[in-house]
């Protein structure tokens, strides 16, 4: 972080160098009153640190792994049955914000995902704070947007949690509980991505039928990981075995249309892999493709050993794991066939939306390719797509 006096912060700067300018002058009585009227707002403003954006990037960052971790977390919490191992929040037993000895192992787990969540709580607040303090807030809307995105689906995640004990983990609210957090990292995978880029707008930088391609692979597996959760929430791994509930289904039809879908998308990243190679897309969309198709065949792996090893609680770890990861890495193909170069000077209102640049192109019709490969920023000056 840095002071107000940073010359990275153009909305401080200019006062202080027009006050040097009148000093310079000669200062004239009038020019000494107007000064020491704007004396008190400078120091105002003096007291609020600008953030580098270089440490806000960070903060995407470590949100990112949060946003991660409490899904491992909150995923022991469940399959070690510790759901209800603090039987009162936010203290853990009568009196005391730690786990008595008598909770044993439960208490213990959901005592450690509820001090995860706490930290991760601090970011959420500190992330949109710190994006209101950025240099460049007012061409960076979109930056201060995502990052109270970050903090109202952290909050929605803590009045879900009390409703899913409330509901003594009822298998709608489990299950809503994963995909909420699921949304989250949307936000945290597209926050991270943008904090990294310009402010130009969006330059696409692939053929539709790509974009297609991965726009549908995306809906697949979000479909996979809800169908995962509705075979959760059917099993024997949705909570507490004496007081949580279960959906009714034949856990055999959900597994078979859960690995059915997994069967998809594993089709579909396979074919990006290739179609990626072919379309000249960017080195970052190769490289997520190749790992996307990676954590798609492990996830596949685990998933039939576990169902055929009658789920034992590790491997459904290993699972919940590797649903994060396959999901961060669908986003991040997806986001990698469009970019933002960095244009000095672009105003906001130059800002366009990803979804929306990408449904003009379509409706366009054309099916040119501008190639970001070797220079993304200077493929397209004017950032428009280009014919
Ligand atoms: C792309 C590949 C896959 C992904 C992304 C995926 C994702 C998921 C997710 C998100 C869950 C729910 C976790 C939770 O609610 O905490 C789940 C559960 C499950 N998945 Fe998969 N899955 C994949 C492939 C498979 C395959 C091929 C099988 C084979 C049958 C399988 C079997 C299961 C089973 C049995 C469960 C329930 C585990 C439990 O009781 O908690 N999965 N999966």
């Amino acid at each position: 972080m840095s002071t107000q006096s940073d010359a990275m912060a153009p909305d401080v700067a200019a006062p202080d160098v027009a006050a040097a300018g009148a000093t310079a002058a000669g200062a004239t009585a009038a020019g000494a009153v107007g000064a020491a009227a704007a004396s008190p707002e400078r120091k105002r403003r003096r007291g609020l640190p600008t953030v580098r954006p270089e440490v806000f990037r960070l903060l995407t960052l470590v949100s990112l792994v949060f946003l991660g971790l409490i899904v491992v977390t909150g995923g022991a919490v469940r399959l070690t049955g510790s759901g209800l191992g603090c039987p009162t929040w936010p203290q853990c037993g009568d009196g005391s914000f730690t786990p008595h000895s008598q909770y044993a192992l439960h208490g213990a787990v959901e005592f450690g995902n509820r001090m995860v969540s706490i930290v991760m709580g601090v970011f959420m607040l500190v992330t949109p704070l710190a994006a209101l303090r950025l240099p460049d807030r007012r061409e960076r809307r979109d930056l201060v947007w995502l990052s109270f995105g970050l903090l109202a689906g952290f909050l929605g995640q803590a009045v879900l949690g009390g409703i899913t004990v409330l509901t003594d983990l009822h298998p709608a609210t489990v299950a809503a509980h994963f995909l909420l957090s699921m949304l989250l990292l949307v936000d945290g995978v597209v926050l991270y991505r943008r904090a990294r880029q310009g402010a130009g707008p969006v330059t696409v930088c692939v053929r539709r039928e790509l974009l297609w391609l991965a726009r549908v692979l995306v809906v697949v597996a979000a479909g996979v990981l809800v169908l995962g959760t509705v075979v959760t929430g059917t099993g024997p791994h949705s909570g507490d075995d004496e007081k949580a509930r279960r959906f009714g289904f034949d856990i055999v039809t959900v597994a078979q249309l859960h690995a059915d879908s997994a069967m998809l998308v594993t089709g579909l990243a396979v074919a990006m892999v290739f179609a990626v190679r072919i379309a000249k897309a960017s080195p970052e969309a190769r490289r997520w493709a190749n790992a996307l198709v990676v954590t798609i065949v492990a996830q596949a792996a685990i998933g039939f050993t576990q169902y055929f090893l009658g789920i034992p609680a590790g491997l459904v770890a290993l699972h919940v794991a590797g649903a994060t990861l396959m999901w961060i890495a669908a986003l991040r193909l997806w986001l990698a066939l469009a970019d933002r170069p960095r244009q000095l000077g672009t105003p906001a209102s130059d800002v366009v939306d990803v979804a929306a640049v990408i449904d003009s192109y379509d409706a366009h019709g054309t099916s040119t390719v501008v190639d970001a490969v070797e220079d993304p920023v200077g493929a397209s000056p004017s950032g428009a797509v280009t014919a």
